[in-house]
């Protein structure tokens, strides 16, 4: 898994998807560029979002709000009080880590010595082998379990006591058991914010302290009477935003999944109090169907319902995806009750009410949040993409099998040989289709090595010109994961692909 994750990560480098920021200077921490194939990736992504939300849902209309805010409207969101993480230092290696994730990675270590166990019985026993059995009797296995257990309970309440002493202590005990960093002595844990900061305006003028917004959704709060009013909207309804989020992340890790510089896809949906958690249950079942149409499979994607709630939430679960490196969140979806714009109508003086025409009545409407990161977003659809395959001549085939409408380059048009008026027709034939879809022409190598090439950025479709064509006006078609190919005529290519590409 880990090697595939690395393959992946090169796989994404050496094929234009994602560059690490500032290469020639070495780098910046957990800040990436998206490269050519990489940014249509990001856009089909945005668009297959964007459009469920503002095409299916009548109700739900977008905006794009400015990334600098008043920074009063980080106090009102509780983001400069609460938004914390708490850090820990190991004085022996002088590393640094986020307390609650280094004992994410401990409990992942002690179920990791779990499932050896049981893949080792696996291995031994064959068919016969009763994985349920073995799992509630062998002695390793349940002291592992109960380990487990136990860290995962202490866990839970020392942050929902936001205990940081119990989280040290936690760290200490875990270490003797199943060692991360190798060595016992550890810092005290401390709060750490992580907005980034900057200011605006010149000194002479008097400058501001204002943040890079660590949420694209605060956006929307304080738009949601401009677009009520505006828009003439009635609750139920919905605003969506696709935008930058900044956060000072101190464990930058696992390429795109973490980072200081990302993208949300946010939508607030403003309900009647008390018909909040049934919309919250709908959402939940929506956002699902979203992920699944997809097609990468339901095994892939579960539900982490959160037992500890933020204070202002009632209710929140989190879509969790199996990435390379085990299930992690991508999506959130909470039900934020009025906090939000209560907060913001103490906070600016302003009234954040509607008035519902039904009712007859003024209140401050319940939110349901539904809120996405597009970069784990782009990498689950790459760990689900990525394919190795042998071929019958014994070479092994990287394909990136990605759902045709999300595909950065849809058709790749080719001519035989570069010569004999081939590269011309193959022009023609691209002139033709270019305003349609994303096309590619290519005539450089082999045509196998063309393929290939294709199949590493995950064209649905290859079409070669040969001398025929010029005689019957027929192309070959090849397709990506069946690798088959057939003959076609050229006024055929154009139906063949729109069916596939379009959503
Ligand atoms: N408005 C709610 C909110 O921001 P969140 O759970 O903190 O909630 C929502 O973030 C989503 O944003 C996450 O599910 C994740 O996909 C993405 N996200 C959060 N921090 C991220 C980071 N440092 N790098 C990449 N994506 C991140």
């Amino acid at each position: 898994q880990d090697d595939i994750f690395k393959k992946i990560v090169s796989h994404c480098k050496e094929y234009g998807f994602v560059f690490p920021s500032s290469e020639i200077y070495d780098g910046l921490g957990a800040v990436y560029d998206y490269g050519q194939y990489g940014s249509e990736l990001k856009n089909n992504i945005k668009r297959y979002w964007w459009e469920a939300m503002t095409l299916l849902n009548p109700n739900v209309v977008g905006i794009d709000s400015a990334i600098f805010m008043h920074p009063k409207i980080w106090k009102a969101s509780g983001h400069v009080d609460a938004f914390n993480d708490p850090l820990i230092d190991n004085k022996d290696s002088k590393k640094r880590y986020r307390a609650d994730v280094l004992i994410e990675d401990y409990l992942a270590k002690i179920e990791e010595k779990m499932d050896k166990e049981v893949q080792k019985a696996k291995k031994r026993f064959g068919d016969s082998f009763d994985e349920a059995m073995f799992r509630s009797t062998n002695p390793r296995v349940l002291k592992n379990k109960e380990k487990y257990e136990q860290v995962h309970a202490r866990f839970a309440k020392a942050l929902n006591d936001n205990n940081l002493e119990e989280l040290r202590q936690i760290i200490i005990d875990c270490e003797i058991v199943c060692p991360i960093s190798g060595t016992r002595n550890w810092t005290e844990v401390r709060q750490f914010n992580l907005m980034f900061a900057t200011e605006m305006g010149s000194t002479s003028e008097g400058s501001m302290k204002v943040y890079l917004r660590p949420e694209t959704a605060q956006g929307i709060f304080v738009n949601f009477l401009n677009v009520q009013k505006t828009g003439r909207m009635k609750v139920p309804f919905g605003i969506a935003q696709i935008g930058k989020a900044f956060r000072n992340e101190i464990v930058a890790r696992q390429f795109i999944f973490r980072m200081r510089e990302f993208e949300q896809m946010e939508m607030q949906f403003f309900v009647r109090p008390g018909e909040e958690l049934s919309w919250f249950e709908k959402w939940k079942k929506t956002r699902i169907s979203w992920h699944l149409a997809l097609g990468f499979g339901k095994e892939k994607y579960r539900f982490h319902d959160h037992e500890k709630l933020a204070h202002y939430a009632n209710a929140a679960t989190d879509i969790e995806y199996d990435m390379p490196f085990g299930f992690k969140e991508v999506e959130g979806i909470h039900s934020r009750t009025d906090f939000d714009l209560k907060r913001h109508e103490e906070f600016s003086g302003k009234k954040m009410q509607y008035f519902d025409p039904e009712l007859n009545k003024n209140y401050t409407p319940y939110v349901i949040e539904t809120s996405i990161g597009l970069d784990r977003m782009f990498l689950s659809i790459l760990s689900a993409a990525y394919t190795e395959e042998q071929t019958s001549n014994g070479e092994t085939r990287v394909v990136l099998k990605f759902p045709a409408p999300l595909a950065p380059v849809k058709l790749a048009v080719m001519p035989l040989v570069k010569k004999d008026g081939l590269p011309e027709k193959a022009e023609e034939i691209i002139k033709d289709l270019r305003f349609d879809f994303s096309c590619q022409y290519d005539e450089k190598d082999s045509i196998g090595k063309r393929y290939r090439r294709q199949d590493a950025i995950g064209t649905p479709y290859c079409v070669t010109v040969d001398h025929q064509t010029l005689e019957d006006g027929t192309v070959t078609l090849r397709d990506r994961d069946t690798m088959e190919q057939k003959r076609i005529k050229i006024s055929e290519i154009h139906d063949i692909v729109d069916a596939k590409v379009n959503m």
